[in-house]
């Protein structure tokens, strides 16, 4: 008898090949419509799927856990972060986890460093002069829309993962000085050959950085890392730049800086408690003070095919016995 097809609950609308394929090779529940599940739905889904695959926008927490069914033996994340999923208590319950690390590396890195020439030079405040159709723009001056220069300036990379050297593998090339805070050091030879230099004391690091990028992940560990009294630390002058997790700095913090000038400005593409962004951070966006961009960092039509042929390789391994290969380990947490 022919084994009967898991049933795979898709929470969001995914790219329209990686779609087709899990029709063909599962029973999947897909969500053509792409309306993000609320609480009841989510109850549903985990009560009757073998998989889930949700995605960042889905709190998949130990109280949705404890409704799920007997079948549910998978939770195949279409993300790279997994903090909106509570691992502990899937692993407990013994639903295995993975997610699909590797390939938004480059696409997050290229838009980190879009964001760190973005704001010093200012370059949405500039593209929405020619916008404006109140203003007609008086042409070139030499004192007009001055920026800060990228090239000799100093970068402090919080977290040196896979993004945060693809980052400084970019930044390198930009003429910007390599500085870095980690869990621990990179092997001799990568950080020679990025020129890196490791900061034991984030807080020493931090105090001399004129531009700080965030590509750590959100972990218990990592919340609040750049907390009110750290950011205090910054130079006045210092860009904060953040495509990792809102939660790793305190936003109401940041926000109280930037209002009063004590930094110099911030290129934001996640928040604290998204989708919602502060009002206070939408009137700085209009004042030129910072960027805000809707989370966007992996979002390429290539990456988000890759992210789908990762959590397809997941499930497809899981049901055939096997360990899959991107599965979330409790060293990872
Ligand atoms: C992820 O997958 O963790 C990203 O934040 C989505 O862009």
């Amino acid at each position: 008898m022919a084994r009967r097809k898991p049933l795979v609950v898709v929470t969001r609308k995914l790219p329209d090949s990686v779609e087709t394929r899990m029709r063909e090779l599962f029973d999947a529940r897909l969500n053509v419509e792409d309306i993000p599940m609320d609480s009841a739905a989510l109850v549903e889904a985990v009560k009757v799927a073998d998989v889930l695959v949700p995605t960042v926008t889905d709190r998949i927490d130990s109280a949705l856990l404890s409704q799920a069914g007997e079948n549910l033996r998978l939770i195949a994340s279409f993300s790279n972060g997994i903090d909106h999923i509570d691992v502990a208590s899937a692993l407990a319950r013994g639903i295995t986890v993975t997610n699909t690390p590797a390939v938004l590396t480059e696409d997050t890195a290229d838009l980190t460093m879009a964001l760190i020439l973005s704001v010093p030079r200012r370059l949405t405040e500039g593209a929405q002069i020619l916008q404006n159709e109140q203003e007609e723009w008086q042409g070139w001056s030499p004192t007009w829309m001055l920026g800060r220069r990228i090239w000799g300036k100093r970068l402090g990379i919080i977290g040196m993962g896979r993004i945060g050297q693809a980052v400084a593998r970019r930044a390198k090339a930009f003429g910007l000085q390599i500085h870095y805070h980690n869990r621990r050091p990179l092997p001799h030879a990568t950080e020679e050959s990025l020129e890196a230099t490791y900061w034991d004391s984030l807080d020493q690091m931090i105090a001399r950085m004129d531009i700080v990028s965030v590509n750590c992940p959100h972990t218990p560990a990592t919340y609040h890392l750049l907390s009110a009294r750290r950011l205090k630390l910054l130079k006045p002058d210092a860009y904060i730049v953040n495509t990792a997790r809102g939660e790793v700095i305190d936003e109401n913090a940041l926000t109280r800086m930037l209002e009063a000038g004590e930094i110099a400005g911030a290129g934001l593409d996640v928040f604290e408690h998204e989708p919602a962004v502060s009002p206070k951070l939408v009137r700085l966006a209009r004042q030129g003070k910072v960027v805000l961009l809707p989370h966007m960092g992996s979002a390429t039509l290539e990456g988000r095919i890759d992210m789908g042929e990762k959590v397809i390789v997941n499930i497809k391994t899981f049901m055939d016995g096997h360990r899959p290969p991107d599965r979330v380990l409790p060293s990872m947490l």
